[in-house]
């Protein structure tokens, strides 16, 4: 595990913003698995203001989500690939076919089924990008966590869908249900990075570098990964924050 501290938020989004874009230049056909969330957006941000200043080819990568909320449509905004299109698809010119993410209506239940296949068939996800929740899920895998397990339906715990509620106009219009790569999908990533950014993630990212497993903090599974590489700002670090 290598882990890179950054100072602030911003410079945490940057140095991600700056791994992903050489992944992209050292092998242009990559395979990426990308979260959603608030974490990335300053990430994703920072690859359109490159592609736009620098023009790095993402033409020919593709890209994996890891999950998305079951009841909304494409056209909800508050849909995961509502938030791809236009955090990372449209600004990064992607075609359709070089994105998947897990449907949320429709034979949302069938597509699941097939979607650790769908990775497979692309050779599988080069580098993962993860974020954590607050009790310490990675992808909606909550606690306590099935380490064997692939993409299917989660019912989301009240953490959860209390931190998710900041989103929507009320706590009742947060989806109870998700879709969701599994632990093992995420393990099945040749390489994986962790993006931990403030203090409300201090206690998850704790369970991590404390060093064991447990699986009542789901995230803890990282250790047996052989290539993980974590960024953190010092929020999600410092013992000393009062907000931890
Ligand atoms: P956040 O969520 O990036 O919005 O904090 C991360 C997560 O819950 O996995």
């Amino acid at each position: 595990m290598k882990i890179i501290y950054a100072k602030t938020a911003a410079d945490a989004s940057k140095k991600t913003a700056e791994l992903l874009i050489s992944e992209v230049k050292n092998n242009p056909k990559i395979v990426f698995g990308f979260p959603t969330g608030g974490t990335p957006v300053p990430t994703y941000k920072l690859l359109a203001e490159d592609y736009k200043k620098n023009k790095t080819d993402w033409s020919k990568i593709t890209i994996f989500n890891l999950d998305e909320y079951v009841g909304l449509d494409k056209s909800n905004n508050q849909s995961y690939y509502y938030y791809m299109k236009h955090n990372v698809y449209d600004p990064l010119k992607l075609s359709e076919t070089q994105t998947f993410i897990p449907k949320g209506t429709g034979d949302y239940l069938a597509y699941a089924e097939k979607y650790d296949d769908l990775i497979k068939e692309h050779g599988g996800i080069d580098v993962q990008l993860i974020t954590l929740g607050r009790n310490g899920h990675i992808a909606y895998n909550e606690p306590p966590a099935d380490f064997k397990s692939l993409t299917r339906l989660i019912k989301l715990t009240e953490n959860t869908i209390e931190a998710n509620s900041r989103f929507f106009n009320s706590k009742d219009e947060v989806p109870k249900e998700a879709i969701s790569m599994g632990i093992q999908s995420i393990m099945n990533a040749k390489k994986i990075i962790l993006l931990v950014i403030g203090s409300n993630k201090f206690n998850a990212l704790k369970a991590i570098i404390d060093g064991k497993v447990n699986k009542n903090i789901p995230c803890t599974i990282l250790l047996k990964h052989d290539n993980l590489v974590i960024v953190a700002d010092e929020d999600a670090i410092s013992k000393n924050k009062s907000s931890k």
